[in-house]
């Protein structure tokens, strides 16, 4: 059964920004599903229409059954959300944080204890429970909002960007919980992200988001495997063959003494090519990355890091504030 069915959606923002724009899709119970994309995508402001926080300029979706436009209150009731924004009270507690949280979410009192004790167990924070949030590095800050998230144990959670700019350690461990969560609960998850590994390894299926329009959406997988492989060539020397005869050749890209070639299967092809190729150095094989799929969708790369800056610093910034 599809827990979430998306028609149509539309954002436009003043200015006439489409920033979602005719964005259609559905996702199954259980699913892990990635909206992949490079800064202004439209990422953001899809997950929360979805999340009911932001009116939809046309379309409409459902949500666990429920309409967004028409039972908003429905929907906020069965999500977790975590904002790409930090947003624990650094000043309170790991354990006040997650108590606030399931006030206002309305979980009954004699079950906060319960559920927050779980929920710390979860992200491994159980001994941090007791300092004060601005004492927390920037992965466990964002463990102890993944924690918030699932306090009231939605249906569906969102995550936005749930691990921008940690170091690939603390990725790694978001990703345990977040694989954890989904095997236990059975829960559906919607996360953003642009760096394409984590799309890869957490994400049973995968939208390429440029523009506020899905490119393309498959598991990552078959999007890679549509790619093909890559042979790279170095040190390149001697007369250069001609290649035309090799129509299983889908691009060729020179670059001085170097020669990359997109073929269906490299394992296959590489042998007449070695034989064009008076000379060479080196031979390299490259598998496809989600990189190479948003390159062939969309015409550019996806940039990895991001030019507003990184958790760590937008963490920092807002402490400056206070
Ligand atoms: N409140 C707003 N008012 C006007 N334009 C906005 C607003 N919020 C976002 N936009 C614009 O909408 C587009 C999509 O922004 P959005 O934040 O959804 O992108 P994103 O994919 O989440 O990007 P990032 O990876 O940087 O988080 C951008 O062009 C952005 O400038
Ligand atoms: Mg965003």
């Amino acid at each position: 059964m599809a827990v979430i069915e998306v028609e149509g959606l539309t954002k436009v923002y003043e200015k006439k920004i489409r920033a979602v724009d005719g964005v259609s899709f559905a996702i199954e119970e259980g699913e892990v599903f990635g909206l992949l994309g490079p800064n202004g995508a439209g990422k953001t402001t899809l997950l929360h229409m979805l999340a009911t926080l932001l009116e939809p300029t046309g379309g409409t979706a459902r949500v666990n059954g429920h309409d967004i436009r028409k039972e908003p209150a429905k929907v906020r009731a069965s999500i977790g959300i975590v904002f790409q924004d930090p947003s624990s009270d650094d000043l309170l507690t790991g354990y006040e944080n997650l108590m606030l949280h399931a006030m206002m979410f309305g979980v009954p009192r004699a079950e906060w204890k319960g559920r927050i004790r779980k929920a710390l167990e979860l992200v491994e924070l159980t001994d941090r429970a007791n300092d004060r949030v601005r004492k927390y590095s920037g992965g466990m800050r964002r463990r102890l909002e993944l924690a918030r998230g699932l306090l009231h144990k939605p249906r569906v959670l969102f995550l936005d960007e749930p691990t921008l700019g940690l170091d690939p350690q603390s990725r790694e461990r978001v990703w345990e919980y977040i694989q954890k969560l989904v095997e236990e609960e059975g829960i559906t998850v919607i996360i953003t992200t642009h760096y394409m590994e984590e799309a890869d390894h957490l994400c049973d299926r995968v939208a390429i988001i440029d523009f506020g329009r899905i490119a393309v959406m498959d598991s990552p997988a078959a999007l890679k495997q549509e790619i093909g492989e890559r042979i790279l060539l170095k040190g390149v020397g001697g007369a250069y063959p001609d290649l035309d005869s090799m129509a299983f050749l889908q691009r060729v890209e020179r670059d001085g003494d170097r020669v990359e070639l997109w073929v269906d299967d490299a394992s296959k092809r590489l042998k007449p090519i070695l034989e064009a190729f008076p000379s060479f150095e080196k031979v390299e094989i490259r598998p496809p990355t989600l990189n190479d799929v948003f390159l062939k969708y969309t015409g550019r790369e996806i940039r990895e890091g991001s030019a507003e800056g990184g958790f760590f610093e937008r963490a920092l910034a807002r402490r400056a504030r206070r």
